[in-house]
């Protein structure tokens, strides 16, 4: 992580009919109930000289779903990727700040990157499955680390006994709600399924390395009204046992399925953070309001 100090820059023009209202600091200050999973001090990224992310601090509780909103541009699947190091994997960009998981820093030299993701699972906004079969897209990771042998099995499933990959392949599966659908089709090539289909295979397979954490880019706009409400309803059940962060650019969606809403607004400043109803119902930023309820974005 580079330390440069950068020269205060110019505000980034704001989008049109965005009002010059500063940020209150209270506005992002969130207490909430239970333990923080993620948290994010201080962040700042840039592409080359240009900021994408500006002096972001946030903790995400775990075993929630916090949506990330925004207008197109203003950060949010930077963001996302700031939390398992994915932004890593793009040269120009630069990450300043800090983010522990479980209070470890994340940003550290010592970070296993491959441990890492494993923890911090990522589904994509178009489904990505490999074009092999339904159970080797499953089996895919656990097999890539070696854990179907080596004991993943038995700590997931808490006993060391008689547990193979079928069983790995099923439990994944049905946590992603797509087992009915596919339980009689698993040799199948996966991009036979339908793209609702393939994007709950793509959680599976994220589920199947056994995260504590998953995030999610826009997980449900590339699909139609029936699979993305099996998407939603998937995501609320998964918050039962996971952390899910979720980048939406749906409002009602973002309304629907999450605990904590941050709204991200030009340039990449967050200007407020807090529970989902609040934010929807009676946001302290004017700015905020306007975006709700459609006055730009
Ligand atoms: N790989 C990259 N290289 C250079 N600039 C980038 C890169 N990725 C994003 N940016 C820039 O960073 C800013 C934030 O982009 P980002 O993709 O995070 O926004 P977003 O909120 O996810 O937008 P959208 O809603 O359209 O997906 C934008 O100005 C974008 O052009
Ligand atoms: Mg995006």
């Amino acid at each position: 992580m580079s330390t440069t100090q950068t020269e205060p820059e110019e505000r980034p023009e704001r989008t049109a009919a965005e009002t010059d209202e500063p940020i209150d600091p209270a506005w992002t200050e969130y207490g909430f109930d239970g333990r923080t999973k993620l948290a994010v001090d201080s962040l700042d990224v840039h592409y080359g000289d240009e900021r994408a992310i500006d002096d972001v601090s946030l903790e995400i509780p775990e075993e929630s779903v916090t949506a990330l909103i925004g207008p197109s541009g203003c950060g949010k699947s930077t963001f996302l990727r700031c939390l398992n190091r994915m932004n890593d994997r793009i040269d120009s960009a630069r990450v300043d700040g800090s983010v522990t998981l479980d209070g470890k820093e994340i940003y550290g030299d010592s970070t296993d990157l491959v441990e890492l993701r494993k923890r911090v699972g990522m589904v994509f906004q178009q489904p990505n499955p490999f074009p092999k079969s339904i159970r080797d897209n499953v089996a895919y990771g656990p097999r890539k680390h070696g854990e179907v042998e080596t004991g993943m099995l038995s700590r997931l499933f808490g006993r060391g006994d008689g547990t193979n990959e079928d069983e790995l392949v099923e439990r994944s599966l049905r946590q992603a709600a797509i087992w009915d659908e596919v339980k009689d089709r698993l040799d199948d090539n996966a991009l036979g399924l339908s793209g609702g289909q393939q994007q709950r295979l793509c959680i599976a397979r994220c589920l199947a390395v056994g995260p504590d954490v998953i995030l999610m880019d826009e997980p449900a706009s590339a699909l139609d009204p029936i699979a993305t409400s099996k998407i939603e309803d998937l995501i609320e059940d998964l918050a039962e046992d996971y952390t899910v962060v979720v980048v939406t650019h749906n409002m009602q969606q973002a309304a629907r399925i999450s605990d904590q809403t941050a709204v991200f607004l030009t340039g990449g400043e967050l200007v407020e953070y807090g529970d989902t109803d609040q934010i929807f119902e009676n946001p302290e930023s004017q700015r905020v309001e306007d975006y709700i309820t459609g006055k730009f974005g």
